[in-house]
């Protein structure tokens, strides 16, 4: 375990595990389908590479890097496109996938966005959600865990750049990030 963590939360074969059962709804909800997936850079990078590979459906990737403005607890905030979508969705099932769900700003505002866009549909595959922290409510059609509020890094969360390499999940020590 790397010297910063106080704990691991979830080991490289428990990450798997929910990748698992992620990827067993994913196939049976888009039997016959095809998809986007739509990476949210950057934490998502490391989840999508092993979720993608468990998806039986005909699948394009693409990415996009996005973040929410504003403090409001509405959901009509303003969504900050930092990289965008190389592909048209319009007719297209789209998955965004992600690492974490905090307030719920950026997923609402995203999902809204690419439906905007003429998406067939758009649904969220998120590896992990903390319910605690929600602002805005938007539904997450895939959740790997819920867990509590704690600030976690590993398998592409970081903490200011960095633990984003780490296979697995776990709770930084306080004194690092205070
Ligand atoms: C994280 C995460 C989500 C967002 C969730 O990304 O990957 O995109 O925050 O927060 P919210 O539910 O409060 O909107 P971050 O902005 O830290 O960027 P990163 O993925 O590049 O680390």
């Amino acid at each position: 375990m790397h010297k910063d963590l106080k704990k691991v939360m979830f080991d490289e074969g428990q990450i798997a595990g929910l990748a698992d059962s992620i990827a067993e709804r994913i196939n049976a909800d888009y039997e016959g389908e095809s998809l986007t997936a739509v990476v949210v850079l950057k934490g998502s990078l490391v989840f999508a590479a092993d979720l993608i590979r468990r998806i039986n459906a005909d699948v394009r990737v693409d990415f996009m890097q996005a973040s929410s403005y504003g403090v409001g607890t509405e959901s009509s905030g303003v969504i900050k496109i930092k990289k965008d979508l190389e592909s048209d969705i319009s007719g297209e099932n789209v998955l965004i996938i992600e690492d974490i769900v905090d307030s719920g700003r950026t997923l609402s505002l995203l999902k809204k966005e690419l439906a905007d866009r003429g998406a067939k549909s758009v649904k969220i595959a998120a590896l992990l959600s903390k319910p605690a922290r929600r602002v805005v409510d938007v539904e997450i059609e895939y959740i790997g865990a819920e867990i509590p509020d704690e600030f976690v890094v590993g398998y592409g969360l970081d903490f200011a750049e960095r633990y984003r390499n780490l296979p697995y999940i776990g709770i930084l020590k306080p004194e690092v990030y205070r």
